[in-house]
């Protein structure tokens, strides 16, 4: 809740480093900077041209019964509304496609950024929030390049040329429009102040309601189980009451103050009529000077009331930029070496050395693990749950920095490797098996175009995949839906070794799941583990111990550290953890054999 909050804090409106910094995003298109300027200046420069008009034509045309002049200036009023339209038309276009290139590069950006961090980030950092770093953050920059930025230029011009043109008419009238300006101001700044505030109540009651509806829907199965519904609901109605309370707190202070502003421009025309009529009155102002100041007070509001709703674009988007940036900035990546080592010859050699590694600081998950893998060998893990399995699969990947000892491939220092080489010689098949949304066909080649179709079947029928898949109603082409929800846990499995086998990788890891699968699926599988095996070193981690009784060596491992190493004999010989676990398993098969 509080990190939450954290992230909806909103900081100073405008912050030069953080604008210097967008404003690299806008370089590659200053063409249409410039060309958005240019129409700025015209688009601006048109409006205010109009009243002008209309005070001519009162005062002169219509003063001097003029038809012919009259007809020109209503031509000329007509013309100046066309080019402003056009113009406007222009403007609006550019600017929006200046947004959404500057956007477009700003998410490539990120994907890009995110894609290269360390495991270590994601285990701190919430999908969601990443989520919307690419989403809602990047929209609300979108929002400034498009028409903040722009914009207030062209309400600033605006603005300045009705000064030039209500000046140069009369100065009297122009100090009453100018006198409602504090209580203007005033308006202003408190309503920027409140609804600064119930913007950040909106955003951080969304920010709830997502991550509730988030949670509640990807745990659906749970909340029905255990019947939760009607329990689940009230406090969704409690959140959504909230949100739609902080909504309508927001609209509230948009209600008054629009009308506020209204009100005032309205006092700022009664007054004018009344002062202005009465210097009509005494023949010392014409009444197209009259007229043309009731329009320039009218048009001079609406620039400062949007120049207020500019300021919560700039805000908005200062603060979103600094969650960006920040994103980005984030230094939690591996780093390649300078001067990469490349493997001339693989063979196949893996050694631990003194590794000590910890995912937090100070809780030790592996202590001092040494271990040599011949080139070609089958080693299995095995050991309790938490006892660091995974924990060494992730170090060898690289996933992760140890704090001390070495791993070498073939005598090599993974460090000084690149990491993209050395993850080529690896496939690690999951403990969760994790399937993207798309086809059967595309999870096995990870949509590898170098993998073609019939490396694809010729993997599957090697693992035993073949036959299910070919039931499926579109086969290899059947949809897959995200995390692989349609398939059950042993065709996921399946498929994922047919993904390895499909990449056929020097090093081959398989972290074994603990769901149970039906006998036929596990001859399956088993008879799929022994052609992956074949051929390649690989590390098993498994927790049935009749998978690896064939294995070149067995590692033990007990709260990080190992405890026994040695051949399925050596350690049966030794009457130690791995007998006693041994034992265990046998029980258990006996008694599931005798029921
Ligand atoms: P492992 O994930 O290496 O255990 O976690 P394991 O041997 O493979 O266990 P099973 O058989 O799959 O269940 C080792 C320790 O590291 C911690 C865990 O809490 C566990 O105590 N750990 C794991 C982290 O602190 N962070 C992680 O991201 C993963
Ligand atoms: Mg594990």
């Amino acid at each position: 809740m509080r990190e939450q909050l954290s992230d909806e804090i909103l900081g100073k409106a405008y912050d030069s480093k953080l604008m210097k910094r967008l404003l690299t995003y806008v370089k590659p298109y200053k063409k249409y900077v410039v060309l958005a300027i240019f129409l700025n200046v015209f688009v601006a420069g048109l409006a205010p041209l109009r009243p002008y008009l209309t005070k001519i034509a009162i005062d002169t045309s219509i003063a001097n019964k003029d038809y012919e002049s009259l007809t020109l200036i209503t031509a000329l009023l007509f013309i100046s509304l066309l080019f402003q339209a056009i113009m406007q038309y222009g403007l609006t276009y550019f600017t929006q496609l200046m947004g959404q290139k500057i956007i477009y590069d700003l998410r490539v950006q990120i994907f890009s950024h995110v894609q290269k961090l360390a495991l270590k980030f994601f285990d701190k950092t919430p999908v969601g929030r990443i989520v919307t770093r690419v989403t809602n953050d990047v929209e609300s920059l979108n929002e400034l390049f498009s028409s903040g930025i722009v914009m207030v230029f062209s309400d600033l011009f605006i603005i300045m040329w009705i000064f030039v043109f209500m000046f140069s008419l009369s100065f009297d009238l122009s100090l009453i429009t100018l006198s409602v300006l504090p209580a203007l101001f005033y308006a202003t700044f408190l309503f920027r102040r409140k609804v600064r505030e119930s913007y950040r109540d909106v955003r951080f009651h969304l920010a709830r309601l997502n991550s509730y509806m988030q949670e509640r829907v990807g745990g659906i199965s749970i909340v029905q189980l255990f019947n939760k519904q009607k329990r689940e609901l009230k406090k969704f109605k409690g959140i959504n009451k909230d949100y739609r309370d902080a909504n309508i707190k927001s609209v509230f202070y948009y209600a008054i103050f629009y009308p506020t502003v209204e009100i005032l421009s309205s006092l700022a025309v009664a007054l004018i009529i009344w002062y202005g009529g009465g210097k009509v009155f005494e023949s010392t102002m014409t009444l197209g000077i009259l007229f043309a100041f009731v329009q320039y007070t009218e048009m001079f509001f609406r620039p400062i009331r949007d120049l207020s709703e500019k300021y919560n674009i700039m805000q908005t988007a200062m603060a979103s930029s600094e969650r960006i940036f920040k994103l980005l900035d984030d230094k939690t990546i591996i780093p390649d070496p300078e001067k990469p080592v490349k493997l001339s010859e693989f063979r196949g050699k893996i050694e631990f050395k003194n590794v000590t590694f910890a995912y937090n600081e100070g809780e030790t998950v592996l202590k001092n693990v040494s271990f040599t893998i011949e080139p070609g060998q089958t080693v299995a893990i095995v050991g309790a749950t938490g006892a660091g399995k995974t924990s060494i699969v992730n170090l060898l990947s690289r996933f992760y920095e140890i704090e001390q000892g070495e791993i070498l491939i073939d005598g090599v220092n993974i460090k000084n490797m690149r990491k993209e080489d050395l993850r080529k010689l690896i496939c690690v098949v999951l403990q969760d098996v994790l399937l993207f949304s798309g086809t059967i066909k595309g999870n096995i080649n990870l949509n590898n175009s170098a993998i073609g179709e019939s490396e694809i079947k010729k993997a599957a029928a090697m693992v035993g995949a073949h036959n299910f898949i070919n039931n499926l109603p579109q086969k290899y082409d059947e949809k897959v839906q995200e995390k692989g929800a349609t398939l059950s846990v042993g065709q996921k499995q399946l498929i994922s070794f047919a993904r390895a086998l499909a990449y056929d990788p020097k090093i081959l890891i398989l972290d074994e799941a603990t769901a149970s699968v039906d006998t036929e699926t596990e001859i399956l599988i088993q008879q799929a583990i022994k052609k992956l095996l074949s051929g390649r070193t690989s590390i098993v981690i498994a927790h049935r111990l009749s998978t690896i009784q064939n294995s070149d060596k067995i590692i033990v491992m007990h709260k990080g550290e190992i405890k026994e190493m040695g051949t399925h004999q050596e350690l049966l010989a030794k009457r130690g953890i791995y007998f006693k676990l041994y034992q265990l398993q046998y029980k258990d098969q006996e008694i599931t054999k005798t029921a």
